[in-house]
């Protein structure tokens, strides 16, 4: 079945809009995508039926809000195939979901002397939550080293681990780049030493399926807004025995079974977890996203998107003075350059005029921007409602871009 780009854009009422006086050309999917009219109705219908606390009232609307909650999570267990819902923990997004792994796994786990394992083309999000607890247990964070196209040295990466390493965090896909890391193989790599692997997926899941039994993945995040659906909602996807062996992240109302001022007996996976009162209506709209994305055949979108990336990658290439930052052979949406002589956020500046949204800066990964050379870059990043035309109408703006700066 081949993918209808002009039907589902319809879905996506943002879209359909005029900047500065030109049709909306998004291309800043990579920092959050647009949301379907069936996730922004899921939530308002939240709000105008449902809405109560979860897990505390007999009630009906907390009964109805609790059973709506659940389900979403069930129906992120069967998007990553989660062998059991239990694994599944809501957070605020990617960027909590990793603190937390590392602050009860990696506080429970990481000593002094040990090792933490990330590459070098983390963002900022899977680097400083590792480097808080290596600084708080006297741990030292190893970074595999990344080639000139922005791929990972995989020879590298298997002389990094040894017996002083006590995870390995790993991005699925490179938000600055688009690099997609070979995960699967080097999970598989990790447990020959048998040390676990977490997996910074949030821009993995807006691409393409993941499957965390087959990845065999001992951690995977990501976020709601990324994968159209809403903010402040994700993921983190975790094998019972390691959620199991965690000391609680965060206490208060939900995560306890009861509370003395002796002891407090923690609740059952995942709401251990889960403390406070969670993000209700974000879970609901993650869930309808979830179904949204059902709806598509996703051989297609992926032939789409890579068709979408290589049109782009082409395209760009012509423009003067223009070079490409991030070269791997496997990518996924993104497209960073830097114009010579041009600063990125000029660029940028530029293409706003043009009704074009792309972001310019460091892409909360410094680390990467240091190994190139350069302080910032424009990113295009792209998403299946974007189409070829976008495309053309951004190389123009970058002729102009060239123009104004002679
Ligand atoms: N991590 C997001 C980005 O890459 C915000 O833009």
């Amino acid at each position: 079945m081949l993918f209808d780009v002009e039907r589902v854009r319809k879905d996506f009422p943002i879209l359909n809009q005029r900047v500065h006086g030109n049709p909306l050309v998004y291309l800043d999917n990579a920092a959050t995508s647009q949301k379907p009219r069936v996730v922004l109705e899921a939530m308002k219908r939240y709000y105008e039926t449902v809405n109560s606390n979860v897990h505390r009232g007999v009630h009906y609307l907390s009964e109805q809000a609790t059973a709506d909650y659940e389900h979403a999570r069930t129906k992120v267990q069967r998007f990553i195939n989660a062998p059991h819902v239990h694994e599944v923990v809501f957070v605020r997004g990617t960027t909590e979901g990793i603190n937390l792994v590392a602050q009860s796994y990696g506080r429970k786990n990481v000593e002094k002397g040990d090792e933490v394992l990330i590459s070098g083309l983390e963002h900022h999000s899977n680097i400083v939550p590792w480097q808080i607890l290596c600084d708080e247990k006297g741990a030292r964070l190893r970074i595999v080293p990344i080639n000139d196209s922005g791929e990972i040295v995989l020879e590298e990466y298997e002389k990094l681990l040894n017996n002083k390493t006590k995870i390995v965090s790993l991005g699925h896909v490179s938000n600055a780049l688009g690099t997609v890391n070979p995960i699967k193989r080097m999970i598989a790599t990790a447990h020959r030493f048998g040390i676990p692997v977490l997996i910074d997926g949030a821009q993995g899941v807006p691409h393409m399926k993941v499957d965390v039994q087959d990845l065999n993945a001992d951690f995977y995040v990501f976020s709601g807004h990324k994968m159209f659906g809403p903010t402040g909602i994700g993921i983190l996807y975790g094998k019972t025995e390691f959620l199991d062996a965690m000391p609680p992240f965060q206490g208060g109302g939900d995560m306890i079974k009861s509370v003395t001022f002796e002891k407090t007996v923690y609740n059952d996976l995942p709401y251990k977890f889960e403390a406070g009162t969670p993000n209700i209506e974000g879970a609901i709209g993650m869930g309808a996203a979830i179904d949204y994305l059902h709806e598509f055949d996703w051989n297609s979108v992926s032939a789409y998107e890579a068709d979408l990336l290589s049109y782009a990658t082409d395209s760009v290439s012509v423009v003067k003075k223009l070079r490409l930052v991030g070269t791997a052979a496997e990518k996924a949406g993104v497209l960073s350059f830097v114009i010579d002589g041009v600063h990125p956020h000029d660029v940028g500046t530029i293409l706003d005029r043009e009704g074009i949204a792309i972001r310019t800066g460091h892409h909360c990964a410094q680390p990467v921007m240091q190994r190139f050379g350069v302080p910032a870059t424009a990113r295009a990043s792209f998403a299946f409602y974007n189409m070829k035309s976008e495309v053309d109408t951004l190389v123009k703006a970058l002729y102009k871009v060239n123009e104004v700066f002679g």
